[in-house]
């Protein structure tokens, strides 16, 4: 360990410019005008994962973004690791909220400023280097397999597809993860849960056509006006929201349970100064780490609709449209509460307006063991490289695939991300800091070299 370790610290300017290499590919899948270095990203990943040392690379062609496949397969005995995550990343927008532009990473305060810099592209690269100084030292002590996917930022709707056609290539132990993030610097956790999803976009018809407002306004539906209503009806004054049925599978965790939860550090004062809030607001009866780990959630994410340009415009608009997403906990389902939403949302319309509601992807929740093997060579490898225990925690975000993971290849995963929530993901300005890029790629190989110790 004491060779690799000195092995990353006196490669550490090499990895990080092949990371600002990928960070300059404008690798956004979910617009389509940048298909292009979506490929280029997938390539890159390629030619870096051979160059690490994997063997039978490949860039698998699906119905949307390709998924990059890698394995180095030493010894059919020994626990084999499947690496997942993803080279894809958010749109950028708004550039002009970007200090420096978010394809042209920028090192500032020990800070890797791009899109993508910790979502995922940083902390995949974490998982080749740390694979390269293994193979380059002699001391990979598992197999490995590489599944990297491009579109995992709209919905990783090709990868089950896949997953379910390549089984055979899959055999595994365990999936490991790093797309999460930690409390702080010097508080590791691992989270042991991940959010479903439940998206839809809705879309709420008046008249025929934009009017008057003037001529017909007060006396016709004003469709804007009819879906704030809808969506203001959504939640109660105790901000429970009000959907019939939306509740009933929700796993509610038990006092002992929550009381453990409640130990997690946070600091309330803290996290209301960073977001420049007098107050926080959430479902009565919840704590905020409860609110955003073990519940259920209701967001619009988005709402347009009627005139918005320069000056003013006297229109009743004919429609309005929103973005509505729905965060999930065990035991909900994806589908079902996308169908309660759809069949609520069309009766709670008023008179004189149509509604239509269209699904987007979504995506299962899950709870991944905290007494697992897996788990345990997480938990003892960051304990070795942080010096402190990492406290298990429940995350808010999503990733809709590990759902599919245990379903498809009943293999459980592990989330040993190293990112903070303050990294700025998906908004301008991201980063990632290179303590945590660097502790990444020191504290994965401790992982391997835990897992198989303990898999004997
Ligand atoms: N890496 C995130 C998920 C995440 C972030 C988990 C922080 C835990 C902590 C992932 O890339 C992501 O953004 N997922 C999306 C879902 C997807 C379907 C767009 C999300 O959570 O909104
Ligand atoms: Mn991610
Ligand atoms: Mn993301």
């Amino acid at each position: 360990m004491e060779q690799l370790n000195s092995y990353i610290q006196s490669n550490q300017q090499r990895f990080l410019d092949e990371l600002f290499e990928l960070l300059r590919i404008p690798s956004v899948s979910a617009d389509s005008k940048f298909s292009d270095d979506v490929a280029r990203a997938a390539a890159f990943i390629k030619t870096k994962l051979v160059e690490a040392g994997a063997e039978n690379v490949e860039i698998c062609a699906t119905n949307g973004h390709p998924i990059v496949y890698g394995e180095k397969i030493i010894d059919p005995t020994l626990p084999t690791v499947i690496v997942y995550g993803h080279y894809d990343v958010q749109p950028a927008d708004p550039y002009e909220l970007w200090t420096t532009p978010p394809f042209e990473p920028t090192l500032r305060d020990g800070k890797i400023y791009a899109r993508g810099a910790c979502d995922d592209k940083g902390q995949v690269y974490m998982h080749i280097k740390a694979f390269e100084a293994m193979v380059k030292n002699n001391v990979l002590s598992c197999n490995v397999r590489f599944m990297i996917e491009g579109e995992e930022e709209c919905g990783s709707s090709n990868l089950g597809p896949w997953i379910i056609a390549n089984k055979h290539r899959l055999k595994g132990d365990v999936i490991l993860i790093s797309d999460t993030s930690i409390i702080a610097n010097d508080i590791p956790s691992i989270e042991s849960g991940l959010r479903g999803l439940s998206y839809v976009e809705v879309e709420v018809t008046g008249p025929n056509r934009d009017l008057h407002s003037g001529v017909y306004g007060g006396a016709v539906a004003n469709p804007i006006q009819a879906l704030c209503e809808m969506i203001a009806s959504m939640k109660d004054e105790n901000q429970h929201i009000t959907i019939p049925g939306f509740y009933d599978t929700v796993l509610e965790l038990s006092k002992s349970e929550r009381e453990e939860m409640s130990r997690t550090p946070f600091n309330l004062e803290d996290y209301k100064k960073d977001l420049d809030i007098e107050n926080v607001r959430g479902e009565a009866g919840y704590s905020t780490i409860e609110r955003t780990g073990i519940r259920p959630t209701l967001e619009c994410n988005g709402i347009w609709g009627g005139y918005t340009g320069e000056g003013s415009k006297t229109v009743l608009p004919s429609k309005a449209f929103a973005k509505i997403s729905m965060r999930l906990v065990p035991n909900q389902s994806s589908e079902e509460i996308t169908k309660l939403f759809a069949d609520h949302f069309r009766k709670v319309a008023p008179a004189g307006v149509k509604v239509e509601v269209r699904p987007h992807h979504g995506g299962e929740p899950v709870v991944t063991p905290t007494d697992s093997v897996a788990f345990k060579a997480a938990s003892m490898a960051m304990e070795e490289t942080f010096g402190k225990k990492p406290i298990p925690t429940r995350g808010g975000g999503s990733i809709p695939i590990v759902a599919l993971f245990e379903k498809e290849l009943g293999l459980k995963s592990v989330l040993m991300g190293f990112g903070l929530d303050s990294d700025l993901i998906h908004s301008p300005n991201e980063h990632y800091g290179v303590f945590n890029f660097m502790k990444g790629i020191e504290t994965i190989p401790v992982f391997f070299r835990n897992y198989s110790q303990l898999s004997k």
